[in-house]
């Protein structure tokens, strides 16, 4: 519940965490009954932590995509049947463009920004532009940086998601320890490329007698970070330092480059992958002239908070959806 695109009066995320991680990765069909399960009861936690009833409300907010369809079609079902009920304006908003907000809603922005988004599913540069018109500078051109974060983890025993895991390991390790060598970019220099970083790390555990280690590390159940620490030889911590590290500077480099391209007076990184203590440190300490803003944790990764925050402008506009709406999992932001 967001109130004037900035007061946040609720923010409850109901976490799938626990259910995904038992397969290593996100399984669709489980998300969207997940979604279904969930999403009465953190509508109405929601309502009860604002201290607001839903005819009090001016619009309901909700997700277009890009995203899992299955998931996307939960929510929307469901704002427009209380949108409906409750005469309440309709906002479709674009995923990316909540994770632009999270930031947005915090802070003071110069545009124009140059927005970093890294999360499970993007990599994406954008140009903000005033009236918050968007271009896209940079891309991935296969894996996004958390699902790199992801499958590095999962192919090394670590549960899953792997971005918080390593993130918290990766102190441990010397970060210039293993070297990657990357593609050079043909075509758009700003556009990532990470699954050779990922190659990279498979052929590192390929040339080792590393069986034993990653099956017991598998073997754990829902383990803690010092426990995962104390057996993991050091090698391997320097292996998941040196990744990091090389994703943080591969991150930072492009968008270094697209901010001063677009002369932005602002930097904004959001997504899951912000949350990366590395990247903010990474980011802090080349004092840019510029501000460079991260989201507070809790709102780096997916919430409903920053859909609602990126729906006011829509709201001023008058730029409302009406029933005809349609979930859209490749939606594009421009
Ligand atoms: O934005 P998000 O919650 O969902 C998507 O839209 O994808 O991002 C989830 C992604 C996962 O890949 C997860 O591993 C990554 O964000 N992530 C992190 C960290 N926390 C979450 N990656 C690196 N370091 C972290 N601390
Ligand atoms: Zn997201």
């Amino acid at each position: 519940m967001v109130e004037d695109g900035s007061r946040i009066l609720s923010s409850v995320v109901s976490s799938q965490m626990a259910t995904h991680s038992k397969y290593g990765g996100v399984v669709p069909e489980l998300a969207s009954r997940e979604h279904l399960r969930a999403i009465v009861p953190v509508v109405r936690a929601a309502l009860e932590e604002a201290g607001t009833r839903l005819d009090q409300l001016s619009a309901i907010a909700v997700t277009q995509g890009p995203g899992l369809v299955g998931s996307l079609l939960v929510g929307i079902t469901y704002a427009k049947s209380l949108a409906m009920v409750h005469h309440l304006p309709l906002i479709a908003v674009n995923h990316i463009e909540g994770h632009i907000h999270a930031v947005v809603s915090q802070n003071e922005i110069e545009l124009p920004a140059l927005a970093l988004i890294v999360s499970g599913g993007h990599t994406h540069l954008y140009e903000v532009r005033e009236g918050f018109v968007y271009r896209l500078l940079g891309r991935t051109r296969d894996d996004a940086a958390g699902e790199a974060f992801d499958k590095v983890a999962k192919l090394l025993g670590f549960p899953y998601p792997g971005g918080p895991v390593i993130d918290a390991l990766a102190p441990f390790g010397d970060a210039h320890a293993v070297r990657f060598t990357l593609a050079k970019m043909k075509g758009n220099t700003l556009d990532f490329s990470f699954s050779g970083i990922k190659t990279a790390v498979l052929r590192w555990v390929e040339a080792r007698d590393m069986a034993c280690e990653i099956a017991a590390r598998r073997s754990l159940v829902d383990p803690t970070i010092e426990q995962l620490r104390a057996m993991t030889p050091q090698p391997t911590l320097d292996l998941l330092a040196s990744f990091q590290r090389t994703v943080i500077d591969e991150l930072l480099r492009r968008a270094v480059r697209s901010a001063e391209e677009i002369g932005a007076r602002s930097m904004i990184v959001s997504g899951g992958v912000a949350c990366n203590t590395g990247l903010r440190a990474a980011a802090r300490a080349r004092h840019l002239p510029y501000p460079v803003l991260f989201p507070s944790p809790g709102l780096s990764t997916d919430n409903a908070a920053m859909i609602a925050a990126a729906a006011f402008p829509k709201l001023a506009r008058g730029e409302f959806a009406d029933t005809a709406l349609k979930a859209d999992a490749n939606l594009q932001l421009c």
